[in-house]
């Protein structure tokens, strides 16, 4: 008998397809994101999850999943993932690297040039009908071709957004917990704080974690240039939220491009009335193209350890019977 799936969101076309070939498929098609009491009565006979990043996939969630043996998540990061919680249950759970690099960093690169030469700022200008010409002095912005990059996690993300500085003449500086053998792009290790105080833009490419939650708050800013621009593209709560707009509202640095948020949908008032911030709502992967290939990938990893087969992208192998992680390929993020 094949395996039940519970996907909760619409899969495009192509993956649903491949989904249903090897799988029974339950759906739920929203029109808004799926409620916890939905997505818990979802999973009860499923034997595999397909979800998004937005959905805790938890020990009470696993609790009420008996028969769970694989979570494929639609998104590279998954802090929304108890993997502890899941080894335990002996759930394999899988991401969607690579697919979304060069999408997601392209993203970062415009933040980066729309920050730095007040490109929303200008388009509310010209909307409100009050520009009155051309004038030297006009909406002054930040030169982004060979100003100082620092990139804060120098993973495939990251190296994509090095690769792009590079073409605008960049110095590009990193920091990463470990030092690369050979870092992308010419890149150069400092420490963290030496990076803050030397880069112009600094760019937030690490996942969330423990170690990584509030990277930067109130001393990483204070160690920021004054006309340096803040750009974070990876997880809201890498950031101190309420540190970056006492930064940016008191100009001790001078702007910021943010994709996330510490809690997401929500973003504070005091953050949306700044003029120095430009806001994007968490797009960082959103092209057709991107997310046909992302969900494409979560299916074929879904299958493949539904199958028993080691999935393209594995991030937590279940324990073994005896208890131990058996051997598997790193995960990626
Ligand atoms: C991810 O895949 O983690 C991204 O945040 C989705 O855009």
């Amino acid at each position: 008998m094949a395996p039940r799936v519970f996907v909760t969101f619409p899969l495009p076309p192509v993956a649903a397809t491949l989904l249903r070939r090897a799988a029974r498929v339950q759906t739920y098609r929203g029109p808004q994101p799926i409620p916890r009491s939905r997505l818990l009565a979802g999973v009860r006979d499923a034997d595999g999850l397909l979800c998004l990043l937005t959905e805790r996939v938890d020990s009470t969630l696993l609790s009420r999943a008996p028969r769970l043996r694989a979570v494929a998540n639609y998104a590279v990061g998954y802090n929304n993932i108890d993997l502890a919680a899941a080894a335990t249950r002996n759930v394999v759970v899988t991401n969607t690297p690579d697919v979304l690099t060069e999408t997601s960093a392209d993203l970062a690169f415009a933040l980066m040039l729309a920050a730095a030469r007040r490109v929303v700022e200008g388009d509310r200008l010209v909307r409100s009908g009050r520009w009155d010409g051309w004038r030297p002095d006009q909406l002054l912005g930040h030169d982004v071709h060979g100003a100082t990059l620092g990139i804060v996690g120098l993973g495939r993300i990251g190296a994509a957004v090095a690769r792009r500085a590079r073409g605008f003449g960049m110095r590009i500086l990193y920091w990463n917990r470990r030092r690369l053998r050979r870092a992308a792009a010419g890149a150069r290790y400092t420490s963290l704080p030496r990076l803050l105080a030397a880069a112009d833009f600094v760019t937030i490419h690490v996942p969330l974690a423990a170690a990584t939650r509030h990277l930067i708050g109130a001393p990483e800013l204070a160690h920021m240039k004054r006309t340096a621009i803040l750009v974070n593209t990876s997880r809201g709560p890498v950031v101190d939220e309420v540190a970056l707009v006492r930064a940016l509202a008191r100009r001790r640095i001078a702007a910021a491009g943010l994709d996330v948020f510490e809690d997401e949908p929500h973003v504070p008032a005091a953050l949306r009335a700044l003029p120095n911030v430009v806001l994007t709502p968490h797009v960082g992967s959103a092209t057709t193209a991107t997310r046909a290939a992302m969900a494409a990938l979560a299916v074929r990893n879904l299958t493949a350890a539904l199958a028993g087969r080691e999935p393209p992208n594995l991030v937590a192998p279940a324990t073994t019977e005896a208890g131990s992680p058996p051997r598997g390929r790193r995960a990626k993020v």
